[in-house]
């Protein structure tokens, strides 16, 4: 049984401490919060013993792995001082604030030969995965041209509203657009060229991408009112077949008809937390059964790795350094 120190108990530590209880190899056997009601509130779902900050966890606690949902300024800090006491340190994303930190980190994880999986779900959501095998197959083609989405309220539930607080999280671009970008290049690699055009603030984000023999276009945005459902959507056109998620359906249209796609769900044992932008545990669950399993068997992670959210890390600070 793996003992999971969890740092950062707000929405999305909130989100893992759930997982974890539905993962049959794991146990929280530790949480750090700031903010003590949080902290109790996680902690009683497994019998955690409860720690103020995150840096006191990592120095006292007895603890496997860490998993580190703090706000993103804070990440590269507490994942290099994890990396010198547990081998396999999950980050949520984005991987880090700035391109120096990313660097920091894999040093780091380098120095001390740290595992580190980053928190870049999309890669393990349902439809997504049945995507990416879709393109590695060729069974439809090549993609001719894809557009994906990702369209969210305005997050105002972030402790210390730090998620408005660019210099902490950077924004829609870094926060939200990330996760598509991520994705995109997990499936094509990086474009020849791509043009970005953004708001002041980084809360919308547009980018297309130029590849050889196809046209991507990526936008992300944060700044709808709270009354505007969360939507995570994507469009790709192969040259046999149009493959869409959106509505809730994922279909696939041809000349010959529209089908849906039926993806098997995992039935999940205990209580499925359900708040904020997301009401699914399905990747979240997905990426730490595969953390959990990678750690467990001493096992080198390959999937969403440090180096391939860096990677994504920078591209998102290329385009939104983008001057045209
Ligand atoms: N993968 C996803 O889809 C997804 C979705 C939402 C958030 N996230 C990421 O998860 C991370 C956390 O975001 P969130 O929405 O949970 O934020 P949040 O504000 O809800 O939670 C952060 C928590 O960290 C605590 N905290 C701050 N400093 C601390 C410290 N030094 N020690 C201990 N606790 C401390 C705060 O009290 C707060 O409870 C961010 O990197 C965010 O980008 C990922």
């Amino acid at each position: 049984m793996l003992k999971v120190g969890l740092i950062g108990c707000g929405f999305m530590g909130s989100m893992h401490a759930n997982c974890y209880n539905n993962i049959a190899n794991a146990k929280v056997t530790a949480v750090a919060d700031l903010r003590p009601e949080k902290a109790k509130e996680l902690a009683a779902i497994s019998g955690a013993e409860i720690y103020t900050t995150g840096k006191e966890l990592i120095e006292k606690a007895d603890v496997d792995v860490i998993d580190i949902c703090l706000p993103t300024y804070l990440h590269a800090e507490h994942a290099i001082l994890a990396m010198q006491k547990v081998k396999y340190v999950f980050v949520e994303k984005p991987v880090a604030l700035t391109k120096e930190e990313g660097k920091e980190m894999m040093e780091a994880a380098a120095k001390y030969g740290a595992n580190v999986q980053v928190g870049q779900v999309i890669r393990f959501w349902d439809e997504y995965v049945e995507l990416a095998k879709m393109v590695e197959s060729g069974v439809y083609g090549k993609i001719v041209n894809a557009n994906f989405r990702r369209l969210s309220p305005v997050p105002t539930w972030g402790w210390d509203n730090w998620l408005l607080t660019i210099a902490k999280s950077g924004g829609a671009g870094q926060d939200l657009h990330v996760h598509d970008i991520d994705y995109v290049l997990s499936i094509m690699g990086k474009p020849c060229k791509f043009y970005t055009v953004k708001n002041d603030d980084n809360s919308y984000v547009s980018t297309l991408m130029q590849y050889k023999d196809a046209v991507v276009s990526v936008e992300g945005t944060w700044n709808l009112p709270t009354t505007h459902p969360f939507q995570a959507t994507f469009r790709v056109v192969f040259e046999k077949a149009v493959i869409e998620n959106a509505d809730g359906k994922f279909m696939k249209y041809t000349e010959a008809g529209a089908e849906e796609i039926k993806i098997e769900k995992i039935e999940l044992a205990g209580d499925a937390y359900k708040g904020g932008n997301v009401s699914d545990l399905g990747g979240y669950y997905n990426e730490l059964v595969y953390f959990c399993d990678k750690a467990e068997k001493g096992e080198k992670i390959e999937r969403a790795t440090l180096t391939d959210a860096v990677e994504s890390l920078n591209f998102v600070l290329d385009e939104l350094n983008f001057q045209g």
